[in-house]
């Protein structure tokens, strides 16, 4: 579909009205690239905004046969974001400004020559719209570095207040494992052995808050992903329920990057789509080049993110599962952020979910924007997309 094509929803009971406003919209010198559907009734329209169309923009008709009035406006913003511009009888400036404040972007009286201001006010209407999400997904980095701070802090203390006791409890089931009176006891060995097990998980704990608080500079070094994804590929333990097939483009630039920190992201990840993947499943590893930027998508099979955990999962502390931390995730977007990468994740539940970490091949393009930030957590704003 053209990206730059205009998709509007026209919502106008009258049916000369509704005449002359396509008219309008296809007399528009400027407005060459557009589509249109149109609803002739409030409850047309909230079928079409339910619908899997999507639109840019509502021209809306505020007196139709269910609805009147700022009514109608209130319910369409309720029902949607997408910018409203309301189209008022002849002269009817009060109401446009009302309806201004129930929530539409702007207002058109019919007196006024549509093909001359309609285009104008669509463009002026987009633009806002970008403008502002443009904002709410700067707004929505600054809340998160901030919450990562103080989360950062207050982990680095406890990892470190835990780290010793932990250490001295290791050093004494050690010891105990070495008595010869614990080897005919076979119920105080099952109980050594789950205090060493329960220690483990306790360090494994410990070890994922203190790499969260400690998120360090990247030490650039130009090195290939490939090398790294084979590295995480020895590292990480595999179920043998879980198929691991790797793609690996073999053409790619080397990159400047911090190797050990790309690893630890491709090894969180990884360690994700394995557990997501509890009844087994397949794992394809693939690596790619796109535009200025080098590509690696990890898809598993597993179990999917429903919608609504989308918008959470880089969020710190929020897991899914009984012994998860919820720090994996906020540490890769930290890590691809000081990159100038990003992470998008599509996700279908019960079908699988597939990550694809972008790695720019030039850090020197003006226009790289940090943009690692959940789509979805930006009010789908940006990287995550749904499943398609
Ligand atoms: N591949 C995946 N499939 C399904 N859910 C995932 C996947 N990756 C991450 N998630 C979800 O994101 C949450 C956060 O992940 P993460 O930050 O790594 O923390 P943790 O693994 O400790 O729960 C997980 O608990 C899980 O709900
Ligand atoms: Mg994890």
């Amino acid at each position: 579909m053209d990206k730059n094509e205009i998709k509007i929803l026209l919502v106008e009971d009258d049916k000369g009205d509704l005449l002359l406003t396509k008219k309008a919209l296809n007399n528009c010198p400027q407005l060459v690239n557009f589509i249109m559907d149109s609803a002739g009734s409030l409850s047309e329209t909230i079928k079409c905004l339910n619908s899997d169309k999507e639109y840019d923009v509502i021209l809306l008709d505020m007196g139709l046969p269910d609805s009147n009035g700022l009514e109608t406006v209130r319910r369409v913003c309720e029902a949607t974001d997408i910018p409203i511009v309301v189209l008022t009888g002849l002269g009817d400036e009060e109401i446009g400004l009302s309806a201004i404040k129930t929530g539409a972007e702007d207002y058109l009286t019919k007196d006024m020559p549509l093909n001359k201001f309609l285009v104008r006010t669509i463009r002026y209407v987009l633009e806002r719209k970008r403008v502002e999400e443009e904002l709410k997904a700067a707004h929505i980095r600054l809340v998160r570095s901030e919450k990562l701070a103080t989360v950062g802090q207050l982990a680095s203390t406890v990892a470190h207040e835990l780290r010793n006791p932990l250490a001295v409890i290791k050093n004494a089931t050690y010891l105990l494992n070495m008595e010869e009176k614990i080897k005919t006891e076979p119920d105080i060995r099952e109980n050594i052995d789950i205090i060493s097990e329960e220690t483990n998980n306790a360090d494994k704990i410990i070890s994922d808050l203190l790499q969260f608080s400690r998120v360090k500079e990247p030490t650039l070094r130009v090195t290939g992903i490939n090398k790294i994804v084979e590295r995480v590929l020895k590292k990480v333990k595999v179920p043998s329920k879980v198929k691991i097939t790797t793609k690996l483009h073999n053409d790619l630039p080397d990159i400047e990057m911090d190797s050990l920190q790309i690893e630890q992201v491709l090894c969180n990840i990884v360690s994700n789509g394995i557990q997501a993947m509890d009844y087994g499943g397949e794992m394809i590893i693939e690596t790619a080049i796109e535009d200025n930027y080098v590509i690696v998508s990890v898809a598993d099979t597993g179990c999917g993110i429903s919608k609504e955990n989308l918008k959470k999962v880089f969020e710190p502390l929020f897991s899914t599962k009984a012994k998860g931390t919820g720090l994996g995730l906020p540490v890769c977007a930290m890590l691809i952020d000081k990159h100038y990468g990003q992470i998008n994740i599509q996700s279908q539940l019960d079908k699988g979910t597939t990550f694809i970490v972008k790695l720019p091949i030039d850090k020197n393009t003006e226009n790289l924007e940090k943009t690692s930030d959940n789509p979805a957590a930006e009010s789908a704003a940006a990287a995550i997309t749904k499943g398609e």
